[in-house]
């Protein structure tokens, strides 16, 4: 019995660096859904996403910075005079406080470009979801599913 098992074991333990060497693998996709679970304390997308402890993130490109209906914004978020696109949120990830000084959205900045990448192109899957924005295109909208 004894003699069975050993080996089995030991080819067990072979395999496990092997199995870590995938997960982590830093060449595999980049997944911006899951890019965006450090976003999603705070932030909500999707055709029911409301303010939380931070604005709800749907129609975001173009989006005026500051300008979600339901979210009580710094003054240096809504004096910013940023329009959200690729470049102003690229930077403003990178280094929230930088881009919008005195921002109270607490975040220390995504540095891996690809992840970032990634994640821009996941919440651009939600500019239609309703954009939550003061311009009373929701209720015009037809309601869009996305997948889950
Ligand atoms: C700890 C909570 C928290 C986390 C985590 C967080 N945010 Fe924020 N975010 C906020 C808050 C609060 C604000 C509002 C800031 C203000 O008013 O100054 C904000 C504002 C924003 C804005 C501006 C929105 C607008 O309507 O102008 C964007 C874009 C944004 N966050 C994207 C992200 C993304 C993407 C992530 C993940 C990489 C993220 N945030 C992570 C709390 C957070």
């Amino acid at each position: 019995m004894n003699r069975l098992r050993l080996p089995t074991f030991l080819l067990f333990v072979s395999f496990l660096p092997a199995l870590q060497a995938c997960s982590s693998s830093a060449d595999g996709p980049v997944d911006g859904a899951k890019a965006f679970q450090k976003c999603a304390s705070c932030h909500q997308v999707g055709p029911n996403a409301r303010g939380g402890f931070g604005p709800q993130l749907n129609g975001l490109f173009g989006r005026r910075a500051g300008s979600s209906a339901d979210f009580i914004y710094s003054d240096a978020m809504k004096r910013s005079g940023i329009v959200w696109d690729e470049r102003s949120l690229a930077a403003f990830l990178r280094d929230p406080s930088k881009v919008v000084p005195g921002t109270r959205m607490r975040f220390w900045g995504i540095g891996d470009e690809r992840e970032l990448a990634a994640l821009l192109a996941h919440l651009r899957g939600f500019q239609q979801a309703g954009d939550g924005a003061d311009d009373g295109a929701d209720a015009r909208r037809p309601a869009i599913r996305l997948p889950k």
